[in-house]
């Protein structure tokens, strides 16, 4: 069966008239116990209610996918926003004695919205952290300890404005919450060189569900291991990350080039998945594949965009590419010199010459309604089974594919390191998405349907057993868990997509720490019990 975040419109209904009698109380019980369970008295302003005229703008401050803004889409009773580490223990406590579900938000990004909005249990209330954003750099030691409400554009800022030989090799999109980013895995253009986010992460404080705040001694390895890419919200509730730093370059290139159709587009991409993977590690290029109309005639075409990284100079570039990937043609004026921390912005898609002061303000570049999903190649996709997803994305309003290269280090990490398990054979990943712009309930199936299509279409071109798939990229359309009781076989559909064979020791780890399932959503690690 397919879930969206918008199709319980009745069942809302119900749930709203039943729970609003009941809010004003949730929360004045929720607020007294907060107070009885700080040290301090909690400000007032940190909570905010649905009848609250700030509510809205709150609660869509962050939130990037209009499809879980739907008006039919269930909202939380109230936003709690902590201030400070004791406030969250605090909410933990509380949200368990009150028998509130939960739901914590750092960035936002996620692609069904579970940070904010909750399809399978009603009434609820979130956490925000955005207000817990402090980022520390310590050069000496290579490292930085990190907020969970700070995004990935500020993380890079600090580091930079501490140093221009070092970074840390998470997204590329800049406005990701560093909280949930991470507990995903975290790719971006240095993964081919030092791998995820996630493996760099060298310690975390995290609120467990008896409200105690961990670090990686106190939590021990197989916990600490979990929560480096077994996805959010299933463990705790991260407060922060120490990750480790990585060097680059003073200088580093950057480059775009676009082919169409016309351009010869599907022989070159059919070159790139044969090099992509194999190329020098200081190389990272990935292609965007967009639908649009070309030059002065309008006449549409598919557009493959290469994008690129590279950890050196534009000269030592051009012989990379004169070797290993002569078929593109990259030219000396093609290529950018920079530094790292302005090579976040070209890739992040700021307009040339904006300041890197932008990171600081951790805003979004844009946001629509959309949906996605996600596939891993293991052999290249020949030129006919490419013409036929020309035609597909033809039919699209703003259909948009991005290809991702692997090998480097990605195939030198093992697949049990942590939980992310798109290692070794892995050529490169897709990222399917179609977005639009109007929120009504036909384009929603209208868009829905061409990606579920364009999905079946590829299934024969990629490993089917299991269909792999990146938890980051969260896709309802892969199962979900029905309600508080959560099945160990429904969920091992989608878990063993997300996460192959790391998924059941991730059950074990989930079953030990938190055995009643307090902390879960629709894609949560279940619990299981000992006798089961
Ligand atoms: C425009 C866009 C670009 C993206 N680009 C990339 C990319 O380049 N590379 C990449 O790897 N991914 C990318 N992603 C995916 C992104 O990594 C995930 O959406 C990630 O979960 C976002 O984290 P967040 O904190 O912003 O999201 P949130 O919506 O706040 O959280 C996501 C999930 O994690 C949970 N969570 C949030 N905070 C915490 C916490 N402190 N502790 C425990 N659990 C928590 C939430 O409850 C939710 O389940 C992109 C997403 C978008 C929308
Ligand atoms: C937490 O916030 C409260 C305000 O509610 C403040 O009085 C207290 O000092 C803070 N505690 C810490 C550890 O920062
Ligand atoms: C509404 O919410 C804001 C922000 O959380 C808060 O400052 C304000 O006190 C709230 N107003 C009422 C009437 O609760
Ligand atoms: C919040 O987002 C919804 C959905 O896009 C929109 O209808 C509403 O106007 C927004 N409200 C505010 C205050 O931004
Ligand atoms: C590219 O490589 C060829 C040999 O493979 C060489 O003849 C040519 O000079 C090189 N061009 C550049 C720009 O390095
Ligand atoms: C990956 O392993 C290969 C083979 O051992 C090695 O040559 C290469 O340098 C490694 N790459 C990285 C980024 O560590
Ligand atoms: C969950 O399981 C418990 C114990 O097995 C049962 O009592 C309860 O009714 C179940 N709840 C739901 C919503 O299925």
């Amino acid at each position: 069966m397919a879930f969206s975040c918008s199709s319980i419109l009745l069942l809302l209904l119900v749930l709203l008239s039943a729970s609003w009698a009941t809010s004003t109380s949730i929360q004045e019980d929720f607020i007294q116990c907060l107070d009885d369970n700080s040290e301090h008295v909690i400000p007032i302003f940190t909570v905010c209610a649905q009848t609250n005229s700030s509510f809205t703008s709150i609660l869509n401050s962050t939130a990037q996918n209009l499809r879980c803004l739907m008006p039919s889409v269930p909202k939380p009773e109230f936003i709690f926003t902590p201030l400070n580490e004791s406030h969250v223990q605090a909410a933990v406590i509380c949200a368990k004695k009150l028998g509130i579900h939960l739901r914590f938000r750092s960035g936002g990004h996620d692609y069904e919205g579970l940070s904010y909005a909750s399809q399978i249990e009603t009434p609820f209330i979130m956490l925000d952290l955005a207000r817990l954003r402090a980022i520390n750099v310590d050069i000496d030691d290579n490292s930085a300890w990190v907020q969970a409400g700070a995004t990935v554009g500020e993380v890079y800022y600090r580091i930079s404005e501490n140093s221009k030989t070092h970074g840390f090799p998470a997204g590329l999109c800049s406005s990701l919450g560093i909280g949930g980013h991470i507990t995903g895995g975290a790719y971006g253009s240095m993964m081919r060189k030092y791998g995820l986010g996630a493996d760099n992460v060298l310690d975390a404080r995290i609120v467990d569900v008896n409200g105690k705040i961990l670090d990686r001694a106190a939590m021990g390895e197989d916990f600490f291991w979990a929560i480096r890419g077994g996805g959010g919200a299933s463990f705790g509730i991260i407060l922060a990350w120490k990750i480790k730093l990585v060097p680059v370059p003073e200088t580093v290139t950057v480059f775009t080039v676009p082919k169409t159709l016309e351009q010869g587009a599907t022989k070159i991409l059919y070159r790139w998945q044969q090099v992509a993977d194999k190329l020098d590690e200081d190389l990272f290029i990935r292609v965007i594949l967009q639908a649009s109309k070309a030059g002065q005639k309008g006449e549409r075409t598919v557009t493959t965009a290469y994008n690129a990284l590279f950890l050196g100079d534009a000269e030592r570039l051009l012989q990379v590419m004169n070797q290993s990937f002569p078929e593109l043609g990259l030219t000396q004026k093609d290529c950018i010199e920079t530094s790292w921390i302005k090579s976040v912005l070209y890739i992040a898609g700021f307009p040339s010459e904006t300041p890197p002061e932008v990171l600081l303000e951790g805003k979004s570049l844009f946001k629509n309604y959309f949906k996605a999903k996600s596939d891993f190649v293991q052999q290249p996709i020949p030129e006919t089974g490419l013409e036929g997803l020309w035609k597909r994305l033809l039919e699209e309003d703003s259909p948009l594919m991005i290809w991702n290269p692997y090998g480097g280090m990605m195939a030198n990490i093992s697949e049990s390191a942590i939980p992310f398990p798109h290692r070794k054979g892995n050529l490169f990943k897709i990222q399917y998405v179609t977005s639009w712009f109007e929120g009504s309930k036909e384009a929603n199936t209208k868009h829905m349907d061409w990606i579920r299509g364009v999905y079946d279409y590829m299934g024969a071109y990629v490993p089917s057993s299991p269909r792999a798939a990146y938890v980051n990229y969260r896709d309802l359309d892969l199962g979900m868990n029905h309600n508080t009781n959560s099945s160990f076989s429904e969920a091992s559909v989608w878990g063993a997509k997300y996460f192959k064979g790391n998924f059941e020791r991730l059950v074990k780890v989930k079953s030990k720490v938190d055995p009643d399932n307090f902390f879960r959503h629709e894609q949560s690690i279940p619990a299981v019990l000992d006798e089961a």
